[in-house]
């Protein structure tokens, strides 16, 4: 039987073949490559593992560190992390020359440990920059910022070298209206600093895949066309891109994006694509009907990236809603994440694994790095 009409089989009996899937899945798990937990055959990362999908989160260090139920959640249900804040500029260099690696080589081996790929996040931004850089920034000549600039991507993707998976090299350089965001790196470098960046980020560390991240590109729109026009010109200039992270923080009152049509466009100029940092927040209390919206949400980004083959990795920005920062940014709305102020799981979790456990004719995807679930 083909795969096409074994997935149609099994959407048609959608409890049976669950139950099926489930202990297929047991099968992949039993056996972990890594020392960390056993992995329930029923979680996100072992669900995952046969379409070779990486599913991830953000990961606060500070609960990674102190609260158990919390790292068990992270390890058990997750096969790639990405650092919220830990390898951010203002966390990595908060005085000049002294670097400051420890929160991020913790969360690195700790991946490790647990059999997990690290996405690394994030070298060039606007947000999370040191105050000795933002004070001095001013007064630097387009020479001296730039050094910095290379410094900084040199030695942090240095450090690294070796223990990630992918680089968000530059993030969020566009406007919502397509045009590029007045920064102080385009201000004083003008728009060649995002090539240069992945230039640096390729010396330093020529295996990593080097991502453009972004939000609200995950709509067909000026922004999304127009960091399309950018990473096609980039490709065509040579300059080593591997992918483009659609961050996905979706709003119920902004409705669903054509993400799946995106990603496929991305991904058919030779690039990977990934969700990198999912989460569907709305206004609090949270109405029954703006709960089905969320889930649905989640359902469909899943969906978006299992059908596009070159979507290697499925990121929540965060599992727990008592720790997410939604509610510290978007006033009035919170309930974003997949696991409730408890850390007990939500319908938005239990839709991610069925539709996983439904996902067995989805392409196999290779760039992900065979999980160590699998065997
Ligand atoms: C956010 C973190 O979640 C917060 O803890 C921090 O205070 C601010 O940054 N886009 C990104 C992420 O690329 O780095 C941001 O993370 C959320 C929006």
């Amino acid at each position: 039987m083909n795969s096409r009409r074994r997935s149609a089989l099994i959407t048609t009996a959608v409890l049976g073949a669950s139950v099926v899937l489930f202990s297929q899945a047991a099968a992949f798990a039993s056996q972990p490559a890594h020392p960390g937990p056993v992995v329930p055959p029923d979680s996100l990362r072992a669900l995952a593992a046969p379409v070779g999908l990486r599913i991830g989160t953000a990961v606060n260090t500070d609960l990674l560190a102190s609260n158990p139920a919390y790292t068990k959640i992270l390890n058990s249900q997750f096969s790639s992390v990405t650092p919220e804040n830990v390898m951010k500029w203002e966390s990595v260099e908060p005085t000049q020359g002294t670097y400051n690696w420890a929160p991020a080589d913790a969360l690195v081996a700790s991946a490790k440990a647990n059999g997990q790929l690290v996405r690394g996040h994030t070298l060039v931004w606007h947000n999370q920059l040191p105050q000795w850089l933002t004070q001095e920034a001013s007064s630097l000549s387009a020479d001296q910022l730039r050094a910095i600039l290379k410094k900084h991507i040199t030695d942090e993707v240095t450090h690294f070298k070796g223990k990630i998976w992918q680089w968000d090299v530059v993030n969020e350089a566009f406007n919502d209206d397509g045009t590029l965001r007045n920064s102080i790196w385009l201000q004083k470098l003008g728009s060649g600093y995002i090539a240069d960046a992945f230039r640096w980020a390729h010396a330093a560390d020529p295996k990593a895949k080097l991502f453009y991240n972004d939000y609200n590109i995950e709509f067909t729109g000026p922004k999304s066309n127009a960091v399309y026009a950018l990473v096609s010109q980039l490709k065509a200039q040579g300059v080593p891109i591997d992918g483009v992270g659609f961050q996905t923080h979706l709003d119920t009152q902004y409705g669903l994006p054509d993400l799946e049509n995106n990603l496929q466009r991305f991904a058919k100029l030779g690039l990977n694509v990934a969700e990198t940092e999912v989460d569907m927040r709305t206004t609090l209390p949270v109405t029954s009907l703006e709960q089905n919206a969320q889930v649905a949400g989640y359902t469909t980004t899943l969906q978006a990236c299992l059908a596009v083959k070159q979507c290697i990795s499925y990121t929540v920005w965060g599992f727990g809603d008592a720790y997410s920062w939604v509610p510290g940014v978007f006033a009035g709305e919170g309930a974003a994440d997949i696991y409730d102020e408890n850390l007990q799981p939500k319908p938005e979790y239990t839709t991610l694994q069925q539709t996983l456990a439904l996902a067995t004719g989805a392409p196999h995807r290779t760039d992900g790095h065979d999980s160590g679930d699998r065997h």
